[in-house]
């Protein structure tokens, strides 16, 4: 290539997300547990929808997402006037970079947070700043002290991952009141619908200017492959975001597959209710097996050894029987692995197969 051709500054120090492993190498009949994937699939009604559009497939999607944003409202109880869709929530954190942060400008970040933070920020020429958790937990005081006058966004998933652990509403709210007036606090909801009861905290961001909330098809309702999520906050900020996007960023099998995922309430919550039931079993299981685990809020656990070399090795001896996990060492948690909640049986085998490792490890 030739040395005239040359990327902004900043962009080749922007590392390549890897994602969760889908094969281990000579092993066949694998399951995925890597990448927080709803194990049940996608709603039937969903898959319906989705083929429904391949009659249509010559025609453009529809640009303003209407007929989404309004079941997205209806269902939530939200103004689809203040609902932005995009190709994946991982889009929206990137519009959001985009329009509030440049050269000079601090995004903040928990200490294991969501990679795509710091990935987002780095593309659009900000400066990344990762703040400590204390003991796994978002630590609101340390955010609020690392928070300057040049913070322009701060990034926070409840719950979080690849952690699980959750901090309550009103540790959010005291976050967002005590940020800086230029600061905007964006609030990741990735895996909201696997809390009971919880609504994202949208009903802080229609009590806040200065909080928005992102959202997404990917995890409970399993259209991960079909990348769509959203985002919602104030009026003034989703104007802005719109401004970043394409006029199609959302394909219309997206669009008609996630109208009709978030209608399946019924499907939604069977599937919030064997998550609960699954990832209840992991972490009891985990801890009875000597492998300490928080109490996880999310379709994932997060097992804690006692060193990385056995947690490579439990890693090793779980991908030998075919099911893969995710190491977290880009996270700063090299000694954890994350096991996504998958069906009961798979779920037992996981159990199974680490109560064996931890003797031969232990001997
Ligand atoms: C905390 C968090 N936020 C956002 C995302 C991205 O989701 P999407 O598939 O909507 O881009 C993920 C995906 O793993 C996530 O864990």
């Amino acid at each position: 290539m030739t040395a005239r051709i040359q990327p902004q500054p900043g962009i080749m120090d922007i590392e390549l997300y890897v994602g969760g492993k889908a094969h281990v190498d000579g092993v066949s009949n694998t399951v995925k547990l890597s990448s927080n994937e709803n194990p049940w699939g996608a709603s039937e009604k969903a898959k319906q929808a989705f083929r429904a559009v391949a009659g249509n497939l010559h025609v453009y999607p529809s640009s303003d997402h209407a007929e989404l944003r309004g079941a997205i409202a209806e269902i939530h109880s939200l103004d689809a006037d203040r609902i932005i869709c995009a190709n994946g929530s991982d889009e929206v954190i990137s519009f959001l970079c985009q329009a509030y942060a440049g050269e000079g400008d601090e995004v903040l970040f928990t200490e294991h947070g969501f990679l795509m933070y710091k990935l987002s920020a780095q593309g659009a020429g900000a400066t990344p700043v990762s703040v400590p958790e204390s003991n796994r937990h978002t630590d609101v005081d340390a955010l609020l002290a690392a928070a300057t006058e040049n913070t322009k966004l701060v990034f926070l998933a409840n719950p979080n991952n690849p952690t699980g652990t959750m901090i309550p509403e009103s540790e959010i709210a005291r976050l967002a009141d005590g940020l800086p007036e230029q600061a905007l606090l964006v609030l990741d909801g990735a895996y909201a619908e696997y809390v009971e009861g919880f609504d994202g905290h949208a009903a802080l961001v229609d009590t806040r200017e200065n909080i928005f909330m992102t959202r997404t098809f990917s995890k409970i309702y399993g259209l991960g492959a079909l990348r769509i999520g959203w985002g919602y906050g104030p009026a003034e900020i989703v104007n802005t975001l719109h401004r970043l996007r394409g006029p199609f960023n959302v394909n219309a099998a997206a669009m008609a597959a996630a109208e009709a995922a978030v209608r399946d309430v019924e499907y939604t919550e069977k599937c919030h209710a064997q998550n609960s039931q699954w990832r209840d079993y992991l972490c009891e299981q985990l801890n009875a097996l000597g492998i300490p685990c928080d109490p996880s809020n999310a379709n994932f656990v997060l097992a804690r050894f006692s060193s990385e070399a056995e947690a490579d090795a439990a890693d090793a001896a779980l991908g030998a029987e075919g099911l893969i996990v995710r190491a977290v060492k880009s996270y700063g948690l090299a000694e954890c692995l994350r096991i996504t909640v998958g069906k009961g049986a798979d779920c037992k085998r996981v159990i199974a197969v680490l109560a064996a490792f931890k003797e031969s490890w232990a001997a």
